[in-house]
């Protein structure tokens, strides 16, 4: 059983402190609130959570936990340091790390006169890089110790939910933590271990992003939930009833299908029912944001990737993939398509390789080129021959991911510009000649 103080008592840090002290753990929890402290040594809980006061009565008749202000004492006796400090918004929007600078200067002045090694885990929301930008730098300033090294370093971002925090604690919808050392990481490893949930063990910011993508696409949910139940609304319907039916598919509605980043959409299908759907909301008074927004942002990615084959100056440009995905050579409104048109109306020599609409062409099939609306002369554009075209390209965009060309695209990303707007391999990230689009 582990040693274990957790900085912050409120509704993040006493759920926690509770429930580890019920696993058996040796909990102290900090706080620089006389009331909270008191509260927690007299067995209280210093909030209100279904099934909290239990736990807590019990915790501290068992001698499991008790509260101080008192920083020494909790990091002498403890192994490793949870905080769990509020983060709440500064005047600009930013996020406010003046509570979690506060007790990284306290833990970091506890440590500089403690020997045996530390652990210090962060569980306060923060954005990206402030484990690195603030906590770390102060830790090793007020220490005189080095992260990772003289104490362990560790960001575990928590998503329980109030009100059914105890329950989200023994079964979480996900864990993720980043770890600067394998002490820490073993600590927070075996703190998981027996829960009913795969742990994800990542760098410090991709945790501290992983968590703001949590409660942001959650914002982003229940955005959509009502801006649908408004327009459902307006046109007789109930809005929560088109919703339930909606969220029963669990095969393309609430699943990652489409939650992969990357490129625009587009095809025959999601662009013009986006803008159906926003006229309708339009003629009924109804102000669709996030369907406004849908479809500027589909437009900025596309010139996103449009800047990002800029960049690399070529004069002639190979595109691997035209159709709006692979597998089919349907071009009607494919922001590949878009892409290369743009790209030739600024004077850039584009040739095509798309094995699908090329077969359209090859064998005549009625429909070739259906929908291209926007890229002059497609079949003289058209080539089967891969290793030409790749030979002659001064940039190459990857749009559709053909299995076949993935090798030839990996050797010849690391001497001439490729643009990849799929990814041709998950382990591959911007780099030199290679550029990911959101990767
Ligand atoms: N509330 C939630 O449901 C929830 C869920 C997941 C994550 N979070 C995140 O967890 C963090 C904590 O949230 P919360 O709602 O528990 O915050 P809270 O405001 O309820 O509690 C913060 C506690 O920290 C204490 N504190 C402030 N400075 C301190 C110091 N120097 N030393 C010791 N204690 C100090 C405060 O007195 C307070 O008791 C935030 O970053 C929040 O975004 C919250």
């Amino acid at each position: 059983m582990a040693k274990i103080s957790v900085f912050g008592i409120g509704y993040v840090g006493v759920v926690s402190a509770a429930c580890l002290a019920r696993d058996g753990h040796q909990v102290i929890a900090v706080d620089v609130d006389p009331g909270k402290i008191k509260s927690i040594n007299a067995g209280q809980t210093p909030i209100v959570e279904n099934g909290l006061d239990e736990l807590i009565s019990k915790a501290v008749a068992d001698g499991l936990l008790e509260a101080t202000d008192d920083v020494q004492y909790a990091i002498d006796n403890t192994e490793v340091s949870f905080v769990a400090v509020g983060t709440p918004s500064a005047p600009d929007g930013s996020v406010g790390l003046v509570y979690v600078d506060d007790v990284c200067k306290n833990i970091g002045a506890a440590l500089k006169n403690k020997d045996a090694y530390h652990s210090v885990v962060i569980r306060s929301t923060i954005v990206p890089g402030s484990c690195e930008g603030t906590c770390i730098p102060t830790l090793e300033r007020e220490s005189g110790k080095t992260a990772g090294v003289d104490f362990g370093m560790g960001y575990y971002p928590e998503f329980l939910r109030e009100s059914t925090a105890i329950e989200d604690y023994y079964d979480p919808g996900l864990i993720v933590f980043g770890a600067m050392d394998e002490g820490t990481a073993k600590i927070l490893t075996d703190l998981n271990k027996d829960l009913p949930c795969d742990i994800n063990v990542v760098d410090l910011r991709t945790a501290e992003m992983v968590k703001y993508c949590s409660n942001t696409w959650r914002a982003v949910k229940v955005t959509y939930a009502n801006e649908i139940g408004n327009i459902a609304k307006a046109c007789g319907l109930d809005g929560q009833k088109v919703m339930s039916i909606l969220t029963s598919d669990t095969k393309a509605i609430i699943s990652p299908y489409f939650m992969r980043p990357g490129f625009a959409f587009g095809g025959s299908c999601l662009p013009k029912d986006v803008r159906a759907l926003r006229h309708l909301a339009r003629e009924k008074g109804i102000k669709a944001h996030l369907l406004e927004a849908t479809l500027e942002a589909n437009e900025a990615q596309i010139q996103r990737a449009e800047a990002m084959v800029e960049k690399s100056g070529a004069k002639e440009v190979g595109f691997v993939g035209v159709a709006f995905k692979p597998g089919t050579d349907d071009l009607r409104e494919s922001p590949l398509a878009t892409l290369a048109g743009r790209l030739i109306e600024k004077g850039i020599e584009v040739k095509i390789f798309d094995p699908y609409v090329q077969e359209a062409y090859d064998t005549h099939t009625p429909g070739a080129g259906r929908g291209n609306d926007v890229i002059p002369n497609l079949p003289g554009r058209l080539t089967g021959d891969l290793d030409a075209m790749l030979n002659d390209a001064g940039a190459v965009v990857v749009g559709n991911y053909y299995e076949s060309t993935v090798a030839k695209l990996e050797e010849v990303s690391k001497s001439r510009p490729v643009v990849d707007l799929t990814r041709l391999n998950k382990e591959k990230v911007s780099d030199g000649t290679y550029e990911g689009i959101c990767w």
